[in-house]
Formats: C-alpha cells, structure tokens, sequence
C-alpha cells in the first residue's frame, strides 16, 4: 500500500513481461524443503518417559479433541484451579468464542497459589540472570509474595479490574511480577516491547486507553543502557493521554525525570503496603491481556486475550509439547514484550508449577557464547529460541559451543519463522548431540499458544516442518476458493475450528476483528500464512502472503513502516517490501520518492533509516533505502509490489543505493501483466 499519490502517471505501453530468475534465497529454502526427506524419530528413552509416548497416543487424542472437543478439553480444563466450575465448555458464534462459559477463575492463583500447598512452594519458579551478570532465583512462595505486594500497589493506585496497565519494562523478574499483579486484580495488562520507540508507547497507551505504566528507568542491552523512562516521558509529553501514574523500577540507576504527581518509585511504594491481596474470581471470558501486533494495513492492532481458554492452552501445550516437570529447568529466549514471552515464559510455565528461567540481554554479550555458559551454569534441559538466533549462532562459530557442556538438554525448541533445513540440523547435531528431539511451534499473536508442532515423544520430524496440528486445531491448506489443495500444493493455511486460546477480537474494532481473521472463507480463521502438506501429512510453513514482514522473527507491517517513511518531511511517496535475508530471514527495503526540490543522498538515506527507528523503534530500521523517480503502479493506480520485491531481491536490476532509479521504465515492461 502507498500511502502518498505519485507524481507521475503510470506506464501507458504495454510490453513483454521483464524476464527474472526466481526469488533467490527463498526459492532455495522453499526448494531444500521440497526435497528434504531425512526423518528424525525420538529416541525409545525420550518416549519412554514422555506424556505422549507414541503416534497412535497422539492420533487417539487428536481424534477426540477434534470429534468431541468438550469431552476432551472439559477433561483438560479441570487441571485449571477454578473458583467456580464452568456449565458449558464451549459456545460458539463465529467469530466469537466463548469457552467454559459460568466458569471463574484467576490466572495468578493458577500460577501461583495453588502451588503453596506442597512441596514446589519452595522451589525455583524465577530463575533470573542480568545482562551484567546479576543472578536472583524466586520461589513459588517468593513470588507470590512479591506479586500480591504489587497488586495492593496497583490498587493503591487505584487501578480496578477492566483497567489498562501498560508494562515497558527490560526482562526482569518485575515484568512477570507486574503482569501477575494486573491479572491478580483483573486489571488488563498491555505489555510494549523495550525495543519500541516513545511514539509506538503512545500509540499503544492512547488505543488502550491505558491509566498507569509501569516502566524502569533503564535496561541493559549489549553493554549500554536502554533508556525506558525517557521513552515513556516522551511518549506521555502534552499530557493528552490518560494516564495518571507512572510506576518506576530502578533498574539501571542512572538519573532521570521524575514528574511530580505522575511518576512513584516501585521500591518506595511497597514500602506502603502488605503482602495480603486475594485474588479476585474472573469470568472465563474476562480480558487478561491486549497486545499490539503488525498486520497488513493500518496501525498495530491490539489483539485482546480472555482468561480461562488461554491459560489452559498454556498449561496444556506445555504439559504435551514440551513435556514439562518438575524436575525441568525450562528456558525461553523470547523477551516478555512478544506473545512467547507472556504464553511460553511466564504463564503455561507457571501454571504448570515448572521452573522458567529468564535473561535480560543479548546472546553475545560479553561474548558469543553467553548463551551455553547460561545453559551450562543453570543446568537448562529444555531451551526454546528463534531460528534467527540459531543461523546467528552458526555463524559465530562452533567454538563457542565446545567451550561448554550442554549435557543437561533434553529437548530444543524453535518458534518464529520457518527454519531451515541447514539451521535445523545444526541445532539438532550441535546444540542437542543428536539426542533431543527439536519441536517447531507454528503459532501467532493471535492464537495464543502452539497451533501447529510435533509432540516430542511421538512425532517423527523433518528438517524444517511444523508436522501436525495441536489437539482442538483443525487446519487445512486451501486455495482462493476454500477448496483444498492437493500434497505438495501450495494453499493458505486455515482453522476451521474455534480454539481455546484464540484472540477473542482486536480491541476497540470489531469491524476489523471480523474483517481480519473471518472474512476472507467463511467460517474459517485466516492465518495469513502460505503452507503445503507432504504426503506424510506434515505441515510446512511457507511464510506471510500478506504484506507482513517477519524480520528476525519480530512482525512488522509494510505499512507501518510506509507510514513512518513519508512522516518526514523530504519524502513524497515511499513503498516497503521485505528481501530474503540469510541471517534475519528478511530484511527490509524501502522505496522512496523525494519531494519536489530535494537532492537524493546517502547523508537522506542514512537520515531516513534513523527517522524510521525513532519512529517505531529499532526492530524497523531499514536495511536498505532506495530512491526511485517514481513508483511502479498498475494502470489502476496500485503499486507493483511483486516488481518491487524482484528489484529488492537484487533479481532485476542492482543498482547503488544512492542512484535514483528509475523504475518506471521496468515497470513499463511488466506492467501489461499486472493489472
Ligand atoms: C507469524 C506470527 C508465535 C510467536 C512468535 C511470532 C511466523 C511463527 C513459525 C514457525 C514458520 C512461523 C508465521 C506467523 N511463524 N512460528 N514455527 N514456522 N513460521 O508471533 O509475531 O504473531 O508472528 O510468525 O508467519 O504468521 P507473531
């Protein structure tokens, strides 16, 4: 989507369609998954020892949870601590889903309290680590004690139940304890990743209608401060939010603003209050938690998760698909501003009574290998990462592995984008000894836990597929029309049932609820995913057919970024398409057209790059930013995005990043095939 009118008339000749090679690093990807055959089953002990044992114990259950789900997940559902049972398991009017309907229940209770009673009370449910080196470790009993302190906190503050909260903290144990207090009291809690700029806070706090944030004074990352409460001041600057209170971790303890009757100090405010907050009893279908993520047009939508459907999908996926104990030392990468972060390190953990470790900042710092001295130190048996961070490691080097006994992994985890082949076997050979079975977890935003993974004990895997879907997941590859395409087809991915952790809508908009997700086959959840089914029945993921990019594993929206690029004042016009990136599987490219009068430069396309993360934050910041005379548009005024990611992919023509390009005339030769 443009998001300015060109100056220039589109091509009027028609010609013959431009010649090009195929899209390079993705075509190959797509290729070595094509052919990819090597079959890895788990290992007779891994099963042995599993919850699910065997492809006839997964098939069985599969079977119930599609034909009778409220048999099957009625049964699942009373692992859940409620205060008051639920009548129904589930009604549903499509798009809206509500699951144990009359059932209450609080997320933190399940998290926490239920676990005092026995002998897990004392154990590790925390494991924390600084990017500096600090360590802290919270038992069961510590964190509850730390969680019901914040909530009376919250409450003091007079934050109610229905309420926003806006969380903008580094990964300290405080961001789990803040999300644990907002649930405690059925406060809704909005979670904005530290990577994001003043300006994405502010659209986030004003499209929640967010009262307080809770925010620190800095965050660590490779060695330098972050500087979170500067941001936050920024974003509330003029007033013209409704937030009253700002609540401050000293984290970093580097000087900043405090402004009087906003912004209390954390440690200063426990000082006020006990330890003694019941938790308050909530509908099943009350909101837990909205957050913003990117989709195709517009601004990030707030994607609002309820309480019971998503905890037990939490709960149950990590029961099943990482097999979770107690004897586990569970470790999630992801930070606690991304949907992994909220389901895979604080909630399903948690509920599950396992132990969650958490690390502040990045994977190499001090040095390449922090994360094996980590794995090592902790004595980590599961471990779940992107595979960016894996083609990352790669790269850096099997050295810094050998340094370290990674002995105590029993399983690997990937999620975030598809993985390829090379990266899989990597982490299968090197980081697991060949020993661990890897799950590969499709899911989204939206559907709030696993959708798509093997079950370790069961499934045989290949390099590079999701395999089969979750129990309750009904999916199927379909063409335009909703037809299914055939093995090896290429279709897009759908969910024909309704799921316990499913979005429940995007707050404040039904209309784009229902025009998002629904709208496109009827009936049916849209994922916005290509994908194709092997003659095994195996799942793989092609990646977005939208105009979402997934960058590193971060989802960004072209148009965000469009939307960020013409916000400064030298750029008339700007398209942003996505280009295969060996390391980050895509990189981002943006077209510009300058106003009338300005001089292309590599001092402006430097400038714009930083404009662009000063705007969203640093997770967009442009790989490449390219002047073009004009854009290339179909006769019917829309622009050729398909020419524009060839060009960006290097595959038409390659041209310095200063040079103005002048598109057009490419686009007169291809534009007869476009309209
Ligand atoms: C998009 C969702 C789910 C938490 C992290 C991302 C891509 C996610 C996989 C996977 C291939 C994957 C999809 C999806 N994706 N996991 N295992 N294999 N692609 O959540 O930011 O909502 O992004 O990430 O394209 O639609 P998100």
């Amino acid at each position: 989507m443009s998001q300015k009118k060109a100056a220039k008339p589109a091509a009027k000749k028609p010609a013959p369609a431009l010649k090009t090679a195929k899209t390079k690093v993705a075509a190959s990807s797509t290729k070595s998954h094509m052919t990819e055959n090597r079959v890895f089953k788990p290992s007779a002990e891994f099963s042995k020892n599993a919850r699910i044992s065997s492809m006839a114990q997964y098939k069985r259950m599969y079977e119930e949870s599609i034909k009778q789900p409220d048999k099957f997940f009625g049964r699942e559902a009373k692992e859940l601590q409620w205060t008051k049972p639920f009548s129904k398991v589930l009604d549903w009017k499509c798009p809206n889903a509500k699951w144990f309907t009359g059932g209450k229940l609080n997320v933190s209770e399940n998290c926490l309290d239920r676990h005092l009673n026995g002998p897990r009370k004392t154990k590790a449910a925390l494991i924390w680590e600084g990017e500096p080196g600090e360590k802290r470790v919270l038992t069961y009993q510590q964190l509850h004690r730390e969680v019901c302190r914040f909530a009376n906190v919250l409450k003091r503050h007079k934050v109610k139940k229905g309420d926003r909260v806006v969380i903008y903290l580094p990964m300290i144990p405080e961001a789990a304890i803040a999300m644990l207090a907002c649930a405690r009291i059925g406060a809704i809690h909005n979670v904005v990743f530290g990577g994001f700029s003043a300006e994405s806070i502010k659209d986030r706090v004003v499209d929640s209608g967010a009262t307080l944030v809770i925010t620190a004074d800095g965050g660590y990352r490779r060695g330098s401060v972050v500087p979170l409460k500067k941001n936050v001041d920024d974003a509330l600057k003029g007033n013209d939010t409704t937030v009253k209170t700002v609540i401050v971790y000293r984290r970093t303890c580097q000087d900043v603003h405090i402004e009087e009757g906003r912004d209390v100090w954390w440690h200063r405010e426990l000082e006020y209050v006990d330890a003694h907050c019941p938790a308050v009893a909530m509908d099943s279908e009350a909101a837990l938690f909205i957050l913003y993520t990117s989709g195709s047009t517009g601004k990030p939508k707030g994607i609002l998760h309820t309480t019971g459907g998503y905890l037990l999908h939490a709960q149950m996926t990590c029961k099943y698909v990482f097999d979770m104990n107690d004897q586990d030392v569970y470790w999630c990468t992801a930070d606690v501003g991304w949907v992994t972060g909220h389901s895979y390190m604080v909630y399903g953990p948690l509920a599950l009574g396992a132990t969650s470790l958490m690390y502040e900042g990045a994977p190499n710092w001090p040095e390449n290998d922090r994360f094996w001295r980590i794995i090592e130190e902790y004595a980590v048996t599961i471990f779940y990462t992107a595979p960016t961070a894996i083609r990352a490691f790669m790269k850096w080097g099997d050295e810094w592995l050998k340094k370290h006994d990674l002995s105590s992994l029993r399983l690997l985890g990937t999620v975030g984008e598809p993985i390829n082949p090379e990266a899989w076997m990597w982490y299968h050979n090197k980081v697991g000894g060949g020993k661990c079975p890897i799950v590969d977890t499709w899911w989204q935003t939206e559907t709030g836990g696993h959708m798509i993974t093997p079950i370790p004990g069961a499934t045989p895997t290949k390099p590079g597929t999701a395999t089969l879907p979750f129990f309750g997941v009904d999916t199927a590859i379909v063409d335009d029309l909703g037809k299914e395409v055939g093995t090896d087809e290429q279709g897009k991915l759908v969910i024909r049932k309704p799921w316990p952790s499913m979005l429940r809508g995007i707050w404040g908009d039904k209309k784009r609820y229902q025009d998002t997700y629904w709208s496109e086959f009827k009936g049916w959840y849209f994922a916005g995913d290509g994908a194709r089914r092997d003659k095994d029945g195996n799942i793989w993921i092609i990646g977005r057919i939208d105009d979402v990019l997934n960058v590193a594993g971060h989802r960004l929206g072209t148009a965000e970024v469009e939307s960020a690029l013409v916000s400064h004042p030298s750029v008339a016009e700007a398209a942003v398409v996505g280009r295969p990136d060996e390391m980050k599987g895509q990189g981002i490219v943006c077209f510009v057209t300058v106003k009338e009068g300005i001089q292309t430069s590599r001092d402006l396309s430097d400038e714009l790059k930083k404009h662009v993360r000063k705007v969203i934050g640093p997770v967009a910041t442009p790989d490449e930013v390219r002047f073009a005379a004009a854009l290339p548009k179909t006769r019917s005024g829309k622009i050729m995005r398909r020419l524009l990611k060839q060009i960006a992919a290097g595959e038409i023509i390659k041209g310095d990043t200063t040079t103005l390009e002048d598109i057009n005339v490419i686009a007169q030769l291809v534009s007869s095939g476009e309209d």
